[in-house]
């Protein structure tokens, strides 16, 4: 039995979780549970993602501090994954006492170790402001093709990208006011230094895939630049020890947050610590998005290297959600938080659909309201609930809820739905969850087909008794099927072992039967969306 240790991405805590990052905590919370299911331990660790200037300006305009802000933040965020049924073991805070040690740990090993050094640099400092201006704080006209209003880093119009001392006529977004050169000193990370381990690392074990892979080289190509750790007060975060006014950007810590959140938990609970993140027993996957590459395929596994902790066995990486083929935007309305959702939806659907589109690569996936609707009708409802419904209102009425035994006919359906099971399995751990949920689907079909075939509410009249055999095997197929789409519906899973009347369906029970059981009363498992129902 395998050991693992699983993290999403950390979302940031200025903002309300919406569809997009909701791909990534379902295609995560998917494989940790199917990880479960099958009896491996797997650990799934998150945490708020609660550091840098955005959250500092955020609270400002909230008239609140940093701290009440992330502390509301979270209290959302926890109950929205919950909805949602993202199985998190700990979902923490990277603004913790763990998460400071660990990151001044990590940052005065790399510095002994030589990896870090400090540099006066030149920033935009905004006097009206009375601060550094990040990049996305700055806008300006494109230095290339002279679009105005742009920000600090690149151009929307012709896709340059730029420092913010590039722009023409640069602009603080906070105040209007035009910034200043001055002069900081900062830490740097020599991520050059880690070039060959770090390429060694990214081509070996699959530790990302091949398309990855090669996205990876375009960096190396270009050499790889050190990394500027520090950012200068006020900014909400920790300081670095040694300094009075400078802290570590955000995206240090945050990532140091995954260790931190396991250890937080590891300690309340009295589980080792050390064979997590430390002597390699358990396998480290990441789960992120495409645009988080960066950090965690070269600074995350350098920083790892430095500060001598396990490094990932995987990075997962998926593409970005679209909304009837737009991308999310506030202004377009296509910006969609997961509460906003559930005021219309059931939550397992929007589980469903994204299984079914997952494939484990790296491509987009659009969330087509009219493709929605007719995929959780047609499938759920109409093929798995519809087994239950047909078949658990003739136990129900006439054959006082009980099952019998199964005959050849009905095993050699059974058979056939048992028989994909290493298929289906192999496909939940290459995150292909799309193939998964056509071969069940298939599968519903013949079962349904076994059903509409022996049409037990015909034969009930004359013949309980085969009436009986029939709705057993029927039920068996469900109860199979169930097995299988457990990863992605624990809700319906959970109604569906209360109606058979059954303990928790673990992965070794495709292995036997329900036979000669008592079952409970069938109540509705899941009902039709109405047609042309809208977000
Ligand atoms: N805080 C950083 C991650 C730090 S990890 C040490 C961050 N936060 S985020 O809130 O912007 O995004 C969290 C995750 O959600 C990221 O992996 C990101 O790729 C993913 N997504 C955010 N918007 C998304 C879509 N529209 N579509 C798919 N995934 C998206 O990045
Ligand atoms: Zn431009």
């Amino acid at each position: 039995m395998r050991k693992l240790l699983v993290t999403s991405a950390l979302p940031y805590a200025n903002g309300q979780i919406h569809l997009g990052h909701l791909v990534e905590y379902i295609q995560t919370d998917i494989f940790v549970r199917y990880q479960k299911l099958i009896g491996n331990t797997c650990y799934y660790m998150c945490a708020d993602d609660t550091h840098g200037t955005p959250i500092v300006i955020s609270a400002k305009q909230q008239n609140i501090t940093p701290e009440a802000l992330i502390a509301s933040i979270h209290k959302d965020h926890v109950q929205d994954f919950k909805a949602f049924n993202i199985s998190f073991d700990h979902y923490g805070s990277t603004n913790s006492e763990e998460n400071r040690c660990l990151a001044e740990e990590i940052f005065l090993n790399a510095k002994e170790k030589g990896a870090i050094y400090e540099k006066e640099i030149e920033q935009y400092y905004s006097e009206a402001d009375a601060m550094f201006l990040p990049d996305r704080f700055i806008k300006g006209t494109c230095p290339k093709c002279k679009t105005e209003d742009q920000y600090g880093d690149s151009c929307e119009s012709c896709g340059a990208t730029y420092a913010p001392t590039d722009l023409i006529n640069p602009k603080s977004t906070l105040s209007g006011a035009e910034p200043i050169l001055k002069k900081s000193t900062h830490y740097f990370f020599k991520l050059s230094q880690f070039s060959e381990q770090l390429q060694t690392w990214i081509n070996s074990e699959e530790h990302l895939k091949p398309e990855l892979q090669n996205k990876l080289q375009e960096w190396f190509k270009t050499g790889l630049q050190d990394w500027d750790i520090s950012r200068d007060a006020p900014y909400f975060g920790f300081k670095i020890p040694g300094t009075t006014d400078k802290y570590f950007y955000v995206w240090l810590d945050a990532p140091v947050g995954y260790i931190a959140t396991t250890q937080k938990w590891c300690r309340e609970n009295d589980i080792p610590f050390e064979p997590i993140w430390k002597n390699n027993e358990f396998e480290i996957h990441h789960f992120i998005g495409k645009d988080i590459l960066y950090f965690h395929a070269l600074f995350w596994p350098a920083m790892l290297m430095v500060s001598e902790y396990n490094l990932p066995k995987k990075l997962h990486v998926h593409g970005f959600l679209t909304i009837n083929g737009e991308k999310m935007s506030k202004s377009r309305g296509t910006f969609i938080t997961a509460r906003h959702y559930l005021e219309k939806f059931s939550p397992e659907f929007l589980r469903y659909y994204y299984a079914a589109k997952l494939s484990g690569s790296i491509e987009d996936i659009d969330l087509n309201m009219e493709d929605f609707i007719y995929r959780v009708n047609s499938d759920i409802v109409n093929k798995v609930v519809n087994i239950g419904s047909r078949l658990g209102s003739i136990v129900t009425k006439k054959l006082n809820e009980k099952l019998t035994t199964i005959d050849k006919a009905g095993h050699v359906l059974l058979d056939e739905i048992t028989a994909e099971k290493e298929s289906i399995a192999a496909c939940y751990e290459a995150l292909d969850y799309a193939k998964a949920m056509r071969s069940i689907m298939a599968l519903a079909d013949k079962s349904n087909k076994y059903i509409d075939e022996n049409a037990p509410w015909s034969v009930v009249k004359d013949s309980p008794e085969q009436a009986a055999i029939i709705c057993t095997t029927g039920l068996n197929a469900l109860r199979l099927l169930t097995i299988y789409l457990k990863p992605v519906m624990p809700e319906l899973t959970q109604k569906i072992e209360a109606f058979l009347n059954i303990p928790a369906l673990t992965w070794q029970d495709l292995d036997t039967c329900l036979e000669n059981h008592t079952i409970q009363p069938y109540e509705h498992l899941a009902q039709r969306i109405p047609v042309g129902t809208a977000l």
